[in-house]
């Protein structure tokens, strides 16, 4: 064991949902090993039901239009039904990192075009030159998404090892028959999310703030 729980630390402390990319590529080695990485972590029966497509280039370009086409005329049916609402104190988490982000471009309470301009954004891919696009069997049902959510942490924390930013979009996969359509994705795998990814602005406002994170105390019940 050569890393140390500071060195994991210091990783995860780094690691935020980025929000503005410059445009520049990742190099398709950098991108292979993020993947190595991240197919690293345990599944159930170790089935690795992950798989994902990943756009560069004019791809990316050509997804993020599709993309915005489909919110002006579509209408979302994401493939993993979204959470059926946010009480308590996940609704209070939910508007404290929603709050952080307008707050740091400037959007103020009750500006709806502001909000919805950012909100759009997500659909732009935040520009990034890159988007992963994650997928699990309909066969392996809430497993599948449960492992390939370890998938995604990894591939986020890998990425970051690499001084490449992410940021995962449940957004993105609001539009998941467009998705289905656009890369040929069989009608047995579910859209689970996407992963935009680059590497970061660090002078866009979007970038400028961090989440916060609920004590231990509050997540784990200590018993004997
Ligand atoms: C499954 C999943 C879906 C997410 N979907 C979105 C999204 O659609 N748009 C977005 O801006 N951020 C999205 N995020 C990022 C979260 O908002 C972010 O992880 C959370 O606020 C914690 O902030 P941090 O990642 O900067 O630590 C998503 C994250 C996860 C894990």
């Amino acid at each position: 064991m050569t890393v140390s729980p500071q060195d994991l630390d210091t990783l995860m402390a780094a690691r935020f949902s980025c929000r503005a990319f410059r445009p520049d590529p990742v190099p398709r080695d950098t991108i292979t090993a993020i993947v190595e990485t991240a197919r690293r972590v345990p599944s159930w029966c170790n089935a690795q039901p992950w798989q994902v497509i990943v756009t560069s280039g004019e791809d990316t370009d050509r997804f993020r239009k599709a993309l915005q086409n489909e919110v002006a005329n579509g209408t979302p049916a994401p493939d993993l039904p979204f959470p059926k609402g946010y009480s308590g104190v996940y609704q209070a988490r939910r508007r404290e990192c929603g709050w952080a982000l307008y707050e740091a471009v400037g959007v103020t309470k009750g500006d709806r075009e502001g909000s919805a301009r950012q909100t759009m954004r997500n659909f732009a891919l935040f520009d990034a030159p890159h988007c992963a696009i994650i997928t699990s069997p309909v066969e392996l049902g809430e497993y599948g998404a449960m492992d390939s959510g370890g998938f995604v942490a990894a591939f986020t924390l890998a990425a970051q090892a690499h001084g490449v930013a992410t940021v995962p979009q449940a957004a993105v996969a609001s539009y998941s028959p467009l998705l289905h359509r656009q890369f040929g994705i069989p009608d047995d795998r579910l859209v689970l999310c996407a992963i935009s990814f680059g590497y970061a602005d660090p002078d866009a406002p979007e970038n400028r703030f961090r989440t916060t994170r609920a004590p231990v105390s509050d997540i784990v019940d200590w018993r004997g």
